[in-house]
């Protein structure tokens, strides 16, 4: 598998940092008395800071002006670099990083595709930052996922060719933005609900390279 790169979503893929964006959303809306649960806050896995005030807004009925949602995206943004600062490599999900390593040792490409402004401090944090060929996120694309600007821009990174590439991908918006990319994609969580992934794994523990050549195999573009 040379001349060829696998693209890693972050949160929820390497690591479990779903938990602190509910955290932190739960507390803005607390704060503007908009009842949020677990279940909402997977509508906004994969999808932008500001695109998931929105649909935060539209689950409590709000309608609030431009300057207002800056403050409210800040403010949210604040809470969860409080919990993030604090995350140790311990976090980092089983079986990602002996991934990781076993695709590097065998001269494939290894990059981050993610919709966060964070990712440098996660990766930075969990100690991984230097494991990665590129890192393409929040902060280097315009468009949010299902759009494929992040991963084609990842591939770019990397010099290799969009349908060349596999993605890993724990959000139904990134499998959408893997597909729409032309590039194959793993979905990593369950399979009723990453429907439109070419094959679906509960964690990248179930993963290695052989098994990935094996699904590249079966699977035709
Ligand atoms: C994605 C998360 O990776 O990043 C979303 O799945 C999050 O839940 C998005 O909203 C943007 O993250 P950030 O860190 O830029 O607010
Ligand atoms: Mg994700």
């Amino acid at each position: 598998m040379q001349s060829s790169a696998c693209i890693f979503d972050l949160d929820g893929v390497i690591v479990d940092t779903a938990r602190y964006h509910f955290l932190a959303w739960k507390r803005l809306t607390d704060q503007l008395g908009i009842h949020f649960t677990e279940e909402d806050n997977e509508r906004l896995k994969g999808v932008s800071r500001m695109a998931s005030l929105e649909i935060i807004l539209e689950i409590g009925n709000k309608k609030v002006d431009e300057s207002q949602k800056q403050e409210y995206a800040t403010l949210k943004n604040n809470w969860y670099i409080d919990y993030i600062s604090k995350m140790t490599p311990d976090e980092i999900l089983p079986g990602s990083l002996a991934f990781i390593k076993e695709l590097k040792n065998a001269n494939i490409r290894v990059a981050i595709g993610s919709a966060s402004k964070n990712t440098p401090m996660i990766l930075e944090r969990v100690g991984i930052l230097e494991l990665f060929d590129a890192v393409a996120d929040g902060n280097i694309v315009r468009k949010a996922k299902p759009d494929p600007e992040v991963f084609i821009k990842a591939a770019e990174m990397v010099g290799i060719k969009p349908g060349k590439c596999v993605v890993f991908e724990d959000a139904v918006a990134g499998v959408q933005a893997a597909l729409n990319a032309g590039m194959m994609c793993i979905g990593v969580g369950s399979s009723k609900i990453l429907k439109e992934a070419h094959f679906v794994v509960s964690g990248l523990n179930e993963m290695n390279l052989k098994k990935l050549m094996t699904i590249k195999k079966d699977i035709r573009l």
